[in-house]
């Protein structure tokens, strides 16, 4: 490994080298605990991890993250057509953990803006790496909670559509509070979906996805899109993604759920 600071090298050396107190990871890069979600007494859906960050990933996320990150601080309302510089629809998608299947939506389907929310800095360097590879220029990668995107930083009626896909299970029924798909969660995303907008979430975690279809079912700002009210078949758009195939190894069923945002009261 060179010692000059400018070789590729650099980033690793810099992601692995002890930091000053309250010095960045990255340089330019996201900002730990943005939101400062660490004085908000709230439980979370995620586990904060320490992951190690390879060079590539750390390469791309000083050089990417002033371009297409997005630091979830709270501090405003974000102005899509700035972030992307386009008036082109816009889907949430929350926890895509290393990004390998919203990178192949976003290729798929390059006129829909894809604004990716985790809090695994792994995760987010990879996806922007992948982007940049594949000339991906519908994706912005937000760091941080999606609690605090959607309540904050999102304006009412703004998304064209949410994805949560294999959302961390929490199977202990000790922790099951911390599963996102709940009904406080579901009204708050209602919000700031369009009318007509689609939910789509996916799980292998059956217990989970029963949770999922009974409270969604429930929710008078949902509607299922399936007529008999029941899980949907897995849409074609939708890559397998890295969860689902691990928990396809261990024999897990995989289920999708697709639901509308109601129209608002004064339009039905
Ligand atoms: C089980 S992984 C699934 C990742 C990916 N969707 C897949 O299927 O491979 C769940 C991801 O959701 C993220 N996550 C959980 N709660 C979150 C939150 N409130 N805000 C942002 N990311 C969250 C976790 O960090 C994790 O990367």
């Amino acid at each position: 490994m060179s010692d000059s600071p400018n070789t590729p090298d650099a980033p690793a050396e810099a992601a692995q080298r002890i930091r000053a107190k309250g010095e960045p990871r990255f340089p330019d890069g996201p900002k730990p605990d943005p939101a400062g979600s660490h004085f908000e007494r709230r439980i979370r859906s995620f586990q904060p991890r320490r992951s190690r960050v390879t060079a590539g990933q750390a390469d791309a996320l000083t050089r990417l993250w002033p371009k297409w990150g997005l630091d979830i601080d709270g501090q405003r309302i974000v102005d899509f057509g700035e972030l992307f510089g386009n008036d082109n629809p816009v889907v949430l998608e929350i926890g895509f953990g290393m990004g390998e299947a919203t990178a192949q939506m976003a290729a798929a389907d390059p006129a829909t803006n894809i604004l990716a929310v985790d809090v695994h800095t792994p995760g987010q360097g990879n996806l922007l790496g992948l982007a940049d590879h594949h000339g991906l220029a519908n994706i912005r990668v937000a760091n941080g909670d999606a609690i605090i995107l959607l309540r904050e930083m999102l304006a009412p009626d703004s998304l064209d559509g949410l994805r949560v896909y294999f959302p961390d299970p929490w199977p202990k029924k000790r922790h099951h509070k911390r599963r996102l798909i709940q009904e406080e969660f579901l009204t708050l995303a209602a919000t700031r979906l369009k009318p007509g907008a689609t939910l789509h979430c996916a799980t292998d975690w059956e217990p989970y996805a029963e949770q999922m279809l009974e409270v969604l079912g429930a929710h008078p700002d949902f509607e299922n899109s399936q007529p008999d009210g029941d899980f949907a078949p897995r849409p074609d758009f939708r890559p397998l993604t890295r969860f689902e195939g691990q928990g396809l190894d261990k024999g897990h069923v995989v289920n999708d759920l697709l639901f509308r945002r109601v129209p608002h009261d004064d339009q039905r």
